[in-house]
């Protein structure tokens, strides 16, 4: 058990943060934070012109700023990017403040979650195959270093995966009530 308030999804691109997010979300009775969605409403512009204006590197500090604020305020699940363990204050704070799940998903499940996909800039060039090797052998390891508990999605839609992992959560998050002391009394 790792008592915690929030309910943290990592993983690559494609695993099912989203989906699998929003039923999660339904089942705890919590509200759903995509983070580069939140990115996005805070930045008032899109995840690819961030990367296109400011880097990788740019991104990464927007989505740590992102991550911190979220995880400061209500109870929720929150959907992180593929790429936010790269971070290493970002990981710091999602393993203080969440309990942490791993959603794993292999290339070719991946690839063909994906295959329609335009809106990620790290697929947007290149051969997708390699560079979704290439970030597994990268990120693999920090996944793995935040994660309480790993959960494949392969071969499993969205709604059975939910419904899986939410009987394992059931059991094995902790959930914590938010710490915030009641305003006292005006003496
Ligand atoms: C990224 C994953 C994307 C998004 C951005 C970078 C990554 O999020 O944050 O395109 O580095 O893997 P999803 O994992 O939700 O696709």
């Amino acid at each position: 058990m790792n008592p915690a308030r929030h309910l943290v999804l990592v993983g690559p691109m494609g695993a099912g943060k989203t989906s699998i997010g929003r039923c999660l979300a339904r089942h705890f009775g919590l509200a759903f934070v995509d983070s580069d969605h939140a990115i996005e409403q805070r930045t008032g512009t899109t995840v690819t012109t961030i990367f296109d204006c400011t880097g990788e590197a740019g991104f990464r500090a927007r989505e740590r700023d992102t991550l911190a604020e979220l995880l400061a305020g209500p109870a929720a699940v929150l959907a992180t990017g593929g790429g936010a363990v790269l971070d290493a204050g970002t990981r710091r704070l999602l393993a203080a403040s969440g309990f942490v799940v791993h959603l794993r998903a292999d290339v070719p499940t991946q690839l063909e979650r994906l295959a329609r996909d335009r809106s990620r800039p790290l697929l947007a060039s290149g051969d997708r195959e390699a560079t979704l090797n290439r970030l597994a052998t990268e990120r693999d390891p920090l996944y793995a270093e935040v994660a309480d508990l790993v959960f494949d999605t392969r071969h499993l839609p969205a709604a059975d995966a939910a419904r899986q992992l939410a009987q394992q959560l059931d059991a094995r998050w902790e959930r914590r009530p938010c710490t915030a002391r009641p305003t006292e009394p005006a003496a």
